[in-house]
């Protein structure tokens, strides 16, 4: 048991629980607050969504994969603390009621969560607020309509508490450094590292594995900050997907497009860049982008650094450069690589894992091809580079006649599989593509739906 302090509703709450015991089990089981709902308890729904302010800022968050030591010394508000002392509605619940934003309600908690988290944050790109949030009933005019009426309303004051920082202990499980953390991990490598838990959660909520031994990362200051100074951005492995997308949205637009449609707001809260590489997952989608952008890995273990080509460290199928008690530090990429554009491809443009994800990365002079990398995610049972496809151009005309004779070389560097995404023809047809879109991308043609729609 390890005992958690945080803010619930605006209440000092000390909790002793289980590490793995996730705060919506919490909430409903324990506290009786069965506003917070149920619905797939895996992070895609978002019936779940709370409200968590810390020293970032206000964010909405997924409870079911939240385990409860993530949020030592932070504020929660989930839907029975929205209202104020007097029971004065918050302006997105007002809203709600008066544009007739639900109908049978189980969504509506969750969708009030991630509307009071947008309000806060002073956001109006509300599809993208709300992309995580699923409705059956409703339909999503009506909840549009009414985070735009509440756009203009003040947030009320009787949130403001939750921003003030609440004095706690430090916690046995949750290093406050990265110093700590590699001498912790050193001596117990058989424990499991959480950086956002929107894997290990699912490992919890769905596969129900115990976890004897874990650390939790998010404490770790020092794992979570970019480190812009330079030619190279040094990312933590604590950086969020959301920190990243802001970032990117700055050195690497095409990546942060991407970002934008990688799971849902509430996931790319939580979700880790640190997760998303050591997890060796053949479909996530950092790797790919980074491979391309010839990325540095910095691994560590005890004292001891490393630095490796992030490509090199997914040697296979579930099989990664990583020796017990090492973690994932940091990962190096260039600021400027202005060829650089991203492709998922996925059933769903919002919230879905994708099919095929493409890198490209290809360096023109004079009209020819003098340096490319190309990665993709999807294709293999590692994120891989198209190696064959690379040497197919490199030296050739940047020219159409170039990229289709280059197409066939796919076939040389992936196999890839079928399976509930996606056929293995499928696959190897949009890789291929891909590469045509890549072409007429920089060549000045718009190819991507959000251009080409209007
Ligand atoms: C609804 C939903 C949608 C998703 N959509 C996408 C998507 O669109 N694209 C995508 O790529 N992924 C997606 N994912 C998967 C997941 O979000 C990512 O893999 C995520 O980046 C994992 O990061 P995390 O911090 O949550 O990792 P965790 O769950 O905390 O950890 C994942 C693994 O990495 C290890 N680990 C974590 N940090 C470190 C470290 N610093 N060093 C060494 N090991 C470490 C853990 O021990 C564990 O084995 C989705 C997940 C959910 C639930
Ligand atoms: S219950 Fe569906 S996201 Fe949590
Ligand atoms: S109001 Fe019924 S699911 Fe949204």
């Amino acid at each position: 048991m390890t005992e958690i302090t945080f803010l619930l509703n605006g209440e000092t709450v000390r909790v002793a629980a289980d590490p793995t015991r996730t705060l919506l089990d919490w909430l409903r089981e324990d506290q009786g607050l069965t506003g917070t709902k149920e619905g797939c308890n895996e992070g895609d729904c978002g019936a779940c969504s709370v409200v968590v302010t810390d020293e970032k800022g206000v964010r909405a968050l997924n409870a079911c994969i939240l385990f409860l030591p993530q949020l030592h010394g932070k504020a929660v508000r989930t839907v029975e603390g929205m209202a104020g002392p007097d029971g004065t509605l918050h302006p997105v619940q007002q809203a709600m009621v008066d544009l007739h934003g639900s109908q049978c309600g189980f969504c509506t908690p969750g969708f009030i969560s991630s509307m009071v988290a947008g309000h806060m944050q002073g956001r109006t790109d509300h599809d993208v607020v709300l992309a995580g949030n699923l409705c059956r009933c409703t339909g999503y005019a009506p909840i549009i309509r009414a985070a735009e009426a509440a756009e203009a309303e003040d947030a009320p004051e009787w949130l403001d508490d939750d921003a003030a920082e609440l004095d706690v202990a430090p916690l046995s499980i949750a290093p406050e450094s990265v110093d700590e953390l590699a001498a912790w991990y050193a001596d117990n490598p058989d424990a499991t590292l959480i950086g956002g838990a929107t894997d290990v959660g699912l490992w919890v909520t769905k596969q129900m594995r115990d976890l004897p031994k874990v650390a939790f990362l998010n404490r770790c200051a020092d794992l979570k900050g970019f480190d812009l100074s330079g030619d190279v951005i040094r990312a933590g492995a604590g950086v969020t997907m959301t920190d990243m997308y802001e970032t990117m949205q700055v050195y690497h637009p095409s990546y942060a497009g991407m970002i934008r449609r990688y799971a849902s707001e509430q996931v790319r809260n939580a979700a880790t860049l640190g997760g998303n590489i050591a997890n060796g997952s053949p479909i996530g989608d950092n790797p790919p982008v980074l491979i391309a952008l010839g990325a540095t890995l910095h691994l560590r273990k005890g004292s001891t650094r490393r630095d490796i080509q992030l490509e090199d460290f997914f040697i296979d199928y579930g099989k990664q450069d990583r020796a017990p008690g090492e973690f994932v530090e940091a990962v190096s990429f260039p600021k400027s690589a202005p060829a650089l554009r991203v492709y998922k491809i996925s059933k769903r443009f919002d919230q879905d894992i994708s099919a095929v994800l493409g890198a490209f990365n290809v360096t023109v002079a004079d009209g020819k091809v003098t340096d490319a990398r190309i990665a993709f995610g999807g294709m293999a049972g590692i994120p891989k580079r198209a190696k064959a496809v690379e040497d197919a151009l490199i030296g050739k005309d940047w020219s159409e006649a170039t990229i289709d004779a280059t197409l066939p070389a796919f076939a040389a560097d992936f196999t890839p599989l079928t399976d509930m995404r996606a056929s293995a023809d499928y696959r190897l047809e949009a890789a291929q593509n891909l590469l045509c879109r890549y072409f007429a991308e920089l060549n000045g043609q718009a190819t991507n739906v959000l251009e080409v729609r209007a």
